[in-house]
């Protein structure tokens, strides 16, 4: 299913003030893998994301998402295929309701009414959100405008999902939900993050990103035990495979 894999070579990117975020990245995903983008705070986990959905356009490089190099072009296509979860739900909340915001997608895309009304519906309750159909977005805490941020990429049901730090300032159970939730997504799943051990849980690849390259690239169980890797990549391990300070204590 070649329509379904992102490619990235030789990814170069600048931001207008001249700081260059991105210095030659390359990777390869192909249909149905789950991968964990992690690198410390400024990598350039959030710029490489916002070129899989065609936010950013290459300055140099290329990024391929099926059949289809990203260009001004392609982008159509590529919004339809690509599901983009922003870092700040706000960025991806602006409609009077919730219910709006859901169909915004959908609507777009031209289906008729019925189909939008079920699949705003059944994201909404993927989401665990059915009850918030009628609230005002910008007036949800934290975790809901998450998960109704979430259930606005799904109605469009991309056959790619890219999330950046979707389990950032969510309360311990509503991060359990959500992970429990991404782990029945059948199709790619892309996920920048600093929750490590979410990555154990979920991606079995883990791609760790330095001063805007690829430092690393493979099994998240063998990345993720790496300590001098870890280390020289300002990262931590996750808290499930740091030593108990309690049980090691004879
Ligand atoms: N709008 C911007 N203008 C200038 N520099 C930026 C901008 N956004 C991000 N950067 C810089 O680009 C680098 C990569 O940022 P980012 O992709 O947000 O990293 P991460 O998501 O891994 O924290 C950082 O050094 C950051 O300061
Ligand atoms: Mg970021």
């Amino acid at each position: 299913m070649s329509h379904h894999i992102v490619e990235v070579k030789d990814l170069h990117f600048a931001y207008p003030d001249g700081h260059k975020a991105l210095e030659g990245v390359s990777l390869r995903i192909t249909h149905g893998e789950r991968v964990g983008v992690v690198g410390a705070n400024g990598a350039g986990k959030s710029t490489l994301l916002l070129h899989l959905n065609g936010t950013l356009i290459p300055q140099s490089g290329t990024v391929r998402v099926g059949d289809f190099p990203l260009t001004r072009k392609t982008l159509p296509h590529v919004r339809r295929t690509v599901g983009m979860v922003f870092q700040d739900p706000d960025d991806q909340l602006f409609m009077p309701t919730v219910y709006d915001d859901v169909a915004f997608g959908p609507l777009n895309l031209g289906f008729p009414h019925e189909e939008v009304h079920d699949r705003v519906m059944k994201a909404l309750e993927t989401v665990g959100a059915d009850h918030l159909r009628d609230r005002p977005p910008y007036r949800l805490s934290g975790g809901e405008k998450r998960a109704v941020a979430i259930a606005t990429v799904l109605s469009m049901a991309p056959d790619i999902l890219v999330m950046d730090e979707p389990t950032s300032n969510l309360d311990p159970r509503s991060r359990r939900q959500l992970i429990r939730l991404l782990d029945t997504f059948e199709h790619t799943l892309i996920v920048a993050t600093h929750d490590l051990d979410m990555v154990l849980d979920l991606c079995p690849r883990t791609v760790v990103l330095k001063d805007g390259h690829v430092a690393a690239d493979g099994p998240a169980r063998e990345m993720l035990r790496d300590e001098p890797l870890l280390h020289a990549c300002n990262l931590e391990k996750p808290l499930v495979l740091q030593a108990c300070p309690v049980c090691t204590r004879v």
